[in-house]
Parts: C-alpha cells; sequence; structure tokens
C-alpha cells in the first residue's frame, strides 16, 4: 500500500515538471554569436550587420541560423520588473531587432545568466526567470544562452531546471543553451534540462596555448579539444556537448582555423562563429561555409567522433556517419609539417558506444578530401601525406563495392 504511495506521488511530481521543447536541436545548433569577436560593444546596429552579412556570405545557405546576442544588451529593468534593452545602444528596442533578423529567415538569440549579474555585471536573471523567460518569448526570441556568474552557492541543476520550467511557461519554443564551463558536469543531467552544454571555461584566439587573465584561465583550441575527452558518450541529438564558439576569422592563421573547424565538425560541436561577418576575408568564408565538413558536423547520427589514435603530435580522428560511411580527420598539432603513412588494411575502428566498427582489411572505402573537394582514391592504398603544421587532412569514407 505504501508502496503505491510512494509511486503515485514521485508520479505526480515528475508530472509537474515539464520537459524542455523536444526536437529543437535535432543536428548540432548553427549560428553566430556576438561575444568572441565584439565583447561588450554590441548595438542594434552590429547585429543587424551580422544578419546581412550572414545571408550575404553564404553562411545562411549552408545552415547557420542563429543570430545570438551575449552579454550587454541589457538596460534596466521596467518599473514591473521586465527587463529592458540598454536604450542608448538599442534605440529600437529587442523586439524590432528580433524582426529584424526573423524577416532575413533567420532565428534570434539572447543571453542571460542564472545569477544575480551577468559575467559582464549587467542584470541577471535570479529571481525574475518567469519574467524574463516571458519577455524572450514576447519578443520572438528563439535561442537562450544562460550563464554562470554570480550564483554564490546556488545548485546548477535545480537552477537550470528552473528556467527550462519558466520558458516552458512562457510557451515559445527556445533552444537552451547552459553555460557553466562544465564546472557541475552538466553532461551527466543536463540532457533532460537544455539542448547544450559547455564543456569547458571560455575559448582564447589561440591554437595550443593558455591565456592567464589573472584569476581565471581562457583555453587555446587544442587545450578546449583535450578537454573534450571522455564527454562523446554523453551527446548525441537534441542534447550536445559544446566546446565554445568558434574563433575561426579572428586571427588564426588559415591552416589553424581550417583546423578548429574540421575539429569542431568531427565533435560534432555546435557551430557558432565568432568572428566579424560583415569583414570576412574569402579564406574565413571558405572555411565557414565548407558544405562537406558541415555535413560531417551535421550527420542526423548525431555521433561525436572518437580520438582513435594520438601519437608524436599527430591524432587520427574517425566519426561514424549515415549510409555506413564515416568521416576521418589527421591533426597536426605539431610546429612542423608531418609526413604521415596510414595504412589502412592494418586498422580496426571499433566503436563500443555507437556499436559501429569498420574493419579496413575487410573491404574498400572511397575516400573523399572535404577540403580539397574531390575523391581520393580508395584505402586499398596507405594514405601518403604531409600534413602542414597545426593544419588536418580531413577525410570522408564510403563503402566501395568489393
Ligand atoms: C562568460 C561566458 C562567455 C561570455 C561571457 C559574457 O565568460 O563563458 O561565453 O558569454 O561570459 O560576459
Amino acid at each position: 500500500m505504501r508502496r503505491t504511495t510512494l509511486f503515485i506521488v514521485l508520479l505526480l511530481c515528475t508530472s509537474l515538471h515539464a520537459q524542455k521543447f523536444e526536437g529543437l536541436a535535432l543536428t548540432p545548433p548553427m549560428g553566430w554569436n556576438s561575444w568572441n569577436k565584439i565583447g561588450c560593444e554590441v548595438n542594434e546596429g552590429v547585429i543587424r550587420a551580422a544578419a546581412d552579412a550572414m545571408v550575404a556570405s553564404g553562411m545562411q545557405a549552408a545552415g547557420y541560423r542563429y543570430i545570438v546576442i551575449d552579454d550587454c544588451w541589457h538596460g534596466q529593468r521596467d518599473g514591473d520588473g521586465f527587463i529592458q534593452a540598454d536604450p542608448v545602444h538599442f534605440p529600437s528596442g529587442m523586439k524590432a531587432l528580433v524582426d529584424y533578423v526573423h524577416a532575413r529567415g533567420l532565428l534570434f538569440g539572447i543571453y542571460s545568466d542564472a545569477g544575480w549579474t551577468t559575467c559582464a555585471g549587467r542584470p541577471g536573471s535570479r529571481g525574475y526567470e518567469y519574467q524574463d523567460a516571458l519577455q524572450y518569448s514576447r519578443w520572438g526570441v528563439d535561442y537562450l544562452k544562460y550563464d554562470w556568474c554570480a550564483t554564490g552557492d546556488l545548485n546548477a541543476r535545480e537552477a537550470y531546471t528552473t528556467m527550462r520550467e519558466a520558458l516552458r511557461k512562457a510557451g515559445r519554443p527556445i533552444v537552451f543553451s547552459l553555460c557553466e564551463w562544465g564546472s557541475n558536469q552538466p553532461w551527466l543531467w543536463a540532457k533532460e534540462v537544455g539542448h547544450l552544454w559547455r564543456t569547458t571555461g571560455d575559448i582564447a584566439v589561440v591554437f595550443d596555448g593558455v591565456v592567464d587573465h589573472g584569476g581565471w584561465n581562457s583555453w587555446g583550441v587544442m587545450q578546449i579539444l583535450d578537454m573534450q575527452e571522455g564527454l562523446r558518450v554523453h551527446a548525441g541529438p537534441d542534447h550536445w556537448n559544446d566546446p565554445d564558439m568558434m574563433e575561426v576569422g579572428n586571427g588564426m592563421t588559415e591552416a589553424e582555423d581550417r583546423a578548429h573547424f574540421s575539429m569542431w565538425c568531427m565533435l560534432a560541436a555546435p557551430l557558432m562563429a565568432g568572428n566579424d561577418l560583415s569583414a570576412m576575408s574569402p579564406q574565413t568564408i571558405e572555411i565557414l561555409t565548407n558544405r562537406e565538413a558541415i555535413a560531417v558536423d551535421q550527420d542526423s547520427l548525431g555521433i561525436q567522433g572518437l580520438k582513435y589514435l594520438a601519437e608524436d603530435s599527430l591524432e587520427v580522428w574517425f566519426k561514424p556517419l549515415t549510409g555506413g560511411e564515416w568521416a576521418a580527420c589527421f591533426l597536426n598539432r605539431s610546429r612542423l609539417p608531418k609526413k604521415v603513412l596510414f595504412d589502412w588494411k592494418s586498422h580496426r575502428i571499433e566503436d563500443s558506444f555507437s556499436g559501429r566498427a569498420i574493419d579496413f582489411s575487410a573491404g574498400q572505402w572511397k575516400i573523399r578530401d572535404l577540403w580539397a573537394h574531390r575523391e581520393i582514391g580508395t584505402t586499398r592504398k596507405p594514405f601518403s601525406a604531409e600534413i602542414p603544421s597545426h593544419d588536418v587532412r580531413m577525410l570522408r569514407l564510403q563503402p566501395a563495392r568489393k
């Protein structure tokens, strides 16, 4: 009897909790976020320019959807407690800006924080979660990045769940992006709460290194890559590990940008550009709009890639794709060029997480180079290449007839 009562109470409790909006991120979200390049200097002009450039550059056609305004858009709360955009930098108001972005066929993302203030000291959502969610919903927001500064001893899981409930109550389907830097192992609990969660602290415009800000560090692309170790089993459609917004086009070399982008695609990472979209070099556009690399990221299986081999600054990654295909990526982390000779036939890749395996001695795969955009033979012959420093060769393997 007592057991039955307990069961009913539990059932009631569960049904009182709303689920996240399901199905909004079946593949990793793609878009642009203002923070990496613009920081606190946001205003309605730069956001409009980013939306225009996303369309004009071909990024929208390549799959990018979200224009996300990060920290520092906030003004004060009005007399009723509703947050307003800063009237100096957003004189037309947030609703007009959202409409502008929507009119271009794009989606709009906004930023807030679970604590009392944001990381840049603007009003946080603590105590105003339901009102903020309602306000975002009224403005037509489609995506919320929710940060973790000024949270004192709040419990992360509870605080993020509160915002999930608030979004649900407000009723507008909104992608929920958790940003607590991996501090509370969100991969273990956030699948039910949001659609993506940051796994690390902030990225820096550095390929390999750490930037000390006095009290906190930001991380190079390789450091962030290494911090993904062990996390792939927690990601999949509608719940992604987020290794942070990209630094492509922000000052690394072309090879480094290409390697960074390729690895984010191998990780099935959200692809959030973080550069100035209205002033991109042809090389930056080429990297960000490489549809063959993007197809690896956006593959509908949603399986995060695995590091198969790491030897003397050379890494070999594999990612299972739909249709029995695989992506492979050779990454040269060294400061020097590296010769690679990879005899496929002596390798067998077994992925216990996805249950997928590939035995190169048992068949043949056609190889396509995803940056050169051409077929380069089959796995019958060893792959032989010289990979420049901090660069990649990214390949797609397709089963060939025996
Ligand atoms: C934190 C986040 C960043 C950015 C800033 C804004 O550092 O991790 O991505 O949102 O706050 O202040």
